[in-house]
């Protein structure tokens, strides 16, 4: 049997399903409104020049990868938490946590469906269509966008993975699920490498790197330690 979600929340006591909208609705309502919203921009406050009219597609775009990028990392960052193995024994976060991980995954991919089809969009950017969507297509830094192109494969992947979890062989979505800090890692170096302001964004980079490198680096150290923790402590001294 296929192994479920730990963090996934109890049926009992949540808001019946048929009246949610789907993960699916969620985003496509998102990157719509996104992309609608820059339109009415252009039809109230009219560009005054073409110059003035490329920019307004091209910034919308980047402050899209920004947006997704910066979701990205806070949800990499909530499931290292969940999987903290002092989470499972002391914090018992996952009840409130868990729905916060759940939903940052629609609103990355809204964000990064605007980021994606406005670069697409914009004739200037000299990526296209087919560079956007296979990797090593595009014109404008091959190399670069191709690594967006696969990070957000990637995130497709572990996205849908997780929430398909009992059609696949148990364990298997963890595993995949666990390409997530591969994701993070390309859509980083996408950013830093195609940006065009690379260096003014480097506080974005420098805090999403430090705080997924900590979050990251605590939770396998205690993993591999197998150090106490404040429960396992407990049990231990009752047993004596
Ligand atoms: C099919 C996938 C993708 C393509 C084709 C793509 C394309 C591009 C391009 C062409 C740029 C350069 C914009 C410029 O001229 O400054 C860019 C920048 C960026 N992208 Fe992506 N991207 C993709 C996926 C992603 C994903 C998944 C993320 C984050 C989760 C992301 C985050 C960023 C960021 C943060 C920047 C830097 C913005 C800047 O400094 O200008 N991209 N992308």
């Amino acid at each position: 049997m296929a192994t479920a979600h730990p963090g996934a929340a109890p049926a009992a006591g949540r808001t019946s399903r048929s009246t949610r909208l789907s993960g699916g609705t969620m985003t496509a309502l998102a990157a719509t409104a996104a992309l609608l919203i820059v339109f009415t921009t252009d039809q109230v406050l009219p560009a005054t020049s073409d110059h003035q009219a490329q920019l307004r597609i091209w910034l919308g775009s980047r402050a899209a990868g920004f947006m997704a990028l910066l979701l990205l990392t806070f949800q990499v960052i909530v499931g290292l938490v969940l999987s903290h193995p002092t989470n499972k024994s002391t914090w018992r976060l996952s009840k409130r946590l868990f729905p916060w991980h759940e939903h940052a995954w629609v609103f990355t991919i809204a964000f990064g469906a605007v980021h994606v089809v406005s670069i697409a969009m914009d004739h200037f950017a000299k990526v296209g269509v087919i560079g956007v969507l296979v990797p090593g297509l595009s014109e404008f830094r091959t190399v670069p966008v191709a690594l967006g192109t696969l990070s957000m494969y990637a995130l497709l992947i572990t996205g849908l993975t997780a929430r398909m979890t009992r059609l696949l062989p148990a364990g298997w979505w963890l595993k995949l699920h666990r390409l997530s800090l591969v994701v993070l890692g390309l859509a980083w170096m996408h950013g830093m490498l195609s940006g065009t302001d690379t260096f003014d964004a480097m506080a974005i980079y420098g805090s999403t790197f430090v705080g997924v490198a900590i979050a990251a680096a605590y939770r396998y150290w205690v993993f591999r330690s197998g150090r106490p923790t404040f429960s396992s402590s407990l049990a231990e001294e009752a047993s004596r």
